[in-house]
């Protein structure tokens, strides 16, 4: 098993499209890494490039201590998966999986003993003797795995290996790789646009926009600590909420203005924010997650207030989701209509008509006294408000309180 080290990796087609831009990224021998980023961005050609499937353009591959940027692809020892796993449709289950070992000249004995602790492993023993035509897609998916994991190869690419299953099945056979991950502790670069594979999957996940890498983290840093707009609004369903806002001092203490409202912010609830705590009216990209927006009957006090009209509650039990209306700005980036166009461009349009940060939305739990059409109170607690710069959309990041203390 081996890390696999991108070091400031550039490629470029020859028609002048540029794919990746500077990608250093290492993956940690044993981990399992997700590259995600909306469709084009550039997972493929980076999954390609460590493949030795692409040539690279600029900077150097590292599989362990081992410079391969010149090394052909059957000589890196990696497996790979793809979206289109294509099986030997004259050729049984096992004669499929043991494909790889026979052509690398394996004892017949080997070979057997192999096969059979990968269809083991994948629940594949009783299906052995049949032809793909027969299996349902998520076996013949579980057989291309079986195919790659027989190797025992230095490293897995996976790419979007799941998409062509259905959604309970995708759920499924998640787990299962994960399973088989870690059973094998292989070291595994896994690709996808789907960012609740990438969470749930992922020891650590890295985003990719337009080629160029936004974040590298745990699934929870990236949830709670997005360093910008893109990665805030990619992570996470429903997405983080958006909206412009100003943060101004107002006696000891600092004020939320949103809209046509004021939201008193308790003493000290900015000191992590010794750009913010001391400002004048500096304008921000206010940034809530769907959670952070609270019943007030019941919530602490001291947390902030805001009134909205509720538009619209849709029952998801155990949980409520609540679309409310702001008349505070809606901030939409390039990024936010990038992410609403990989989804459909009528939804683009939508958001560039309606603006989304007007609508907000919140998670709250299914005995919420809220109402369609009426305007409710919501506590929003300090704590989980997320702050932007609203022209480079990079986040204005907390200190750690002792750091803050420090310059306080
Ligand atoms: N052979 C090629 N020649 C020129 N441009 C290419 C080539 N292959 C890919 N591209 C471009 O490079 C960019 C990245 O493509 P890539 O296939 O790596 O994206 P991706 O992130 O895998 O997208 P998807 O999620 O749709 O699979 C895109 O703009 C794509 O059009
Ligand atoms: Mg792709």
């Amino acid at each position: 098993m081996a890390s696999i080290t991108f070091d400031r990796i550039t490629k470029r087609y020859p028609d002048g499209t540029q794919a990746v831009s500077e990608l250093d990224l290492a993956i940690r021998d044993g981990e399992f890494l997700v590259l995600v980023g909306p469709s084009g961005c550039g997972k493929t050609t980076a999954l390609r490039m460590a493949a030795g499937l692409e040539e690279i353009s600029e900077g150097r591959l590292l599989i362990g201590d081992r410079v391969v940027n010149e090394v052909h692809p059957s000589q890196r020892d990696i497996a790979m998966v793809f979206q289109s796993y294509a099986l030997y449709p004259h050729m049984s289950v096992r004669e499929n999986i043991a494909f790889p070992l026979q052509c690398a000249g394996l004892a017949k004995a080997e070979v057997r003993e192999r096969v059979d602790r990968a269809a083991d492993a994948l629940g594949l023993t009783e299906l052995l003797e049949r032809r793909p035509k027969a299996l349902s897609g998520g076996q013949r998916q579980r057989v291309a795995m079986g195919r790659a994991i027989v190797r025992q190869p230095q490293a897995f690419l996976m790419d979007e290996p799941l998409s062509n299953l259905d959604a309970k099945l995708r759920g499924q056979m998640r787990a299962e790789i994960r399973n088989l991950q870690r059973e094998y502790r292989t070291t595994t670069l896994y690709v996808t646009h789907d960012q609740v594979e990438a969470m749930t999957m992922g020891d650590r996940i890295a985003v990719l926009r337009k080629g160029v890498l936004q974040q590298l983290g745990t699934p929870e840093e990236l949830y709670e600590s997005p360093a910008n707009l893109f990665v805030a609004e990619f992570i996470g369903s429903p997405p983080m909420n958006v909206l412009s806002a100003t943060v101004t001092r107002a006696g000891s203490g600092s004020e939320l203005l949103l809209g046509s409202q004021r939201l008193v912010l308790p003493a000290g609830a900015l000191d992590a924010y010794p750009e913010l705590a001391g400002a004048d009216a500096t304008p921000v990209a206010l940034g809530l997650r769907p959670e952070a927006l609270r019943d007030a009957a019941g919530a602490d006090p001291s947390w902030p207030r805001l009134l909205a009209d509720v538009e619209l509650v849709e029952n998801l039990p155990p949980e409520k989701l609540v679309h409310l209306r702001l008349d505070a700005e809606p901030v939409v980036t390039e990024a936010t209509l990038e992410l609403a166009a990989d989804v459909d461009q009528a939804a683009a349009e939508d958001l560039r008509a309606l603006g989304r940060g007007s609508v907000l939305h919140a998670r709250l739990p299914g005995t919420t006294p809220v109402r369609e059409g009426t305007r409710a109170q919501f506590a929003v607690p300090p704590s989980a408000l997320h702050f932007f710069d609203l022209s480079t959309g990079q986040a204005i990041a907390p200190q750690s309180p002792r750091l803050a203390a420090a310059t306080a």
